[in-house]
């Protein structure tokens, strides 16, 4: 079974972004981390990112469509404002699962209202990179 692992604008960055919020960990670092972990589980990682919502957006769909076990996503600041991420979550029957690496909640006013969150399965926040091997342990169990 695979499961992906989505992630959206800027986080392509990670690692020389405000690592004082983020971390000093890379989306490679996270990968592989996730890959040792899949392999135990017996499940297959296919991460990707993309600046781009409809990317996010078709990636959903593709998983759905390739019978993914469940999504991973973290989908940056388009958490926040994006209608069309929480319909397309609420398009598909795979779950998702999301993730942040900071606590949204303990942040400016506008990073409060998660669409994401509204459609998503669960929600994981503020553990860092430990978030994405929690959704993991998640995703194998659903
Ligand atoms: C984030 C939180 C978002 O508010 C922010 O826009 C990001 C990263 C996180 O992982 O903590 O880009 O999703």
């Amino acid at each position: 079974d695979t499961v992906f692992v989505l992630n959206g604008p800027n986080l392509n960055l990670l690692g020389m972004r405000e690592p004082e919020i983020y971390g000093s960990d890379t989306l490679d670092d996270i990968a592989s981390r996730l890959e040792d972990r899949g392999r135990a589980l017996g499940l297959t990682i296919d991460l990707r990112q993309s600046n781009h919502e409809g990317h996010l957006i078709d990636w959903l769909h593709e998983a759905q469509a390739d019978g993914a076990r469940a999504v991973i996503l973290n989908a940056g600041a388009l958490t926040h404002t994006s209608i069309a991420l929480h319909d397309a979550i609420r398009s598909i029957r795979t779950p998702v699962i999301e993730v942040h690496l900071s606590n949204p909640a303990g942040r400016e006013e506008f990073r409060h209202h998660s669409y994401v969150g509204m459609a998503a399965k669960g929600s994981i926040a503020g553990l860092g990179t430990l978030g994405y091997e929690l959704a993991l342990e998640a995703a194998a169990k659903l």
